[in-house]
């Protein structure tokens, strides 16, 4: 018999337990659920679509909940002008410094190895796009969106009405945005798919290497960020 608790958690979004306590995606990430663009979907049909008990995810959930969180782990509770101010120092800064690199790498590992390694190719194609469309992305979440969820969010502080025209803006950025990461996202799925999990083929130099490691950590980076975004600062911003 499942306890009525437990019923109620499965009913939860993916996107709701790692909004709730950030250390919670670590659990999803064991078990291969998608928590950054899948993460509308409850625990329970998370759980059935892999075959997985979510009695014991639920279990493993608890654990976790239960250290103490560290100190500046609790995104959640962060004021929407502070979260988004962080983004930008932490995650777009990333993209900034290391985008550039990460895609010259790629052409170089699709000259040396293409002819072998055919999907190096097609992966560093797939960067270049992602690397200019995200800058454009970038653009409009730091001068447009985020000034004016700025603006709306010092109004109603204030106790002043926000404009008409900020609201517009947030309603419009956010559509648009929200498309743009599913774009991203399923362009770095393909890179992960294409490399097959980023395993090293033998006989490769160090800069495949570096380049498939510097893949990974874009991709868990840009999970983090665009969990940030979708499911606590665009959640937020949409119920203003
Ligand atoms: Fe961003
Ligand atoms: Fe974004």
């Amino acid at each position: 018999m499942k306890k009525s608790t437990e019923i109620q958690n499965e009913d939860k979004t993916i996107g709701e337990f790692v909004a709730e306590d950030y250390r919670i995606a670590a659990v999803f990430e064991r078990y291969g659920i998608d928590f950054c663009c899948g993460g509308q979907i409850t625990l329970g049909a998370a759980c059935q679509d892999k075959g997985l008990d979510p009695g014991e995810v639920l279990q493993e959930i608890e654990a976790i909940k239960s250290e103490p969180i560290q100190r500046g782990q609790n995104y959640a509770a962060w004021e929407l002008p502070f979260l988004a101010d962080y983004i930008v120092n932490t995650h777009h800064a990333y993209l900034y410094d290391e985008m550039e690199q990460i895609a010259a790498y790629a052409r170089k590992i699709a000259e040396v190895h293409g002819t072998h390694h055919p999907e190096v190719i097609e992966i560093a194609t797939i960067f270049d796009k992602i690397s200019t469309d995200m800058l454009t992305h970038l653009r409009e979440e730091e001068e447009v969106f985020f000034p004016a969820l700025k603006r709306v969010v010092a109004a109603q502080k204030d106790g002043t009405a926000p404009e008409a025209q900020d609201r517009a803006t947030i309603k419009r950025s956010l559509e648009t945005l929200h498309r743009e990461h599913d774009e991203i996202g399923d362009a770095v799925h393909r890179i992960r798919h294409l490399a097959k999990d980023f395993a090293i083929p033998e006989g490769v130099c160090n800069t495949f290497v570096v380049t498939y490691k510097k893949l990974q950590e874009f991709e868990d980076d840009l999970h983090k960020h665009v969990h940030l975004e979708n499911n606590i600062l665009f959640l937020k911003a949409s119920q203003l």
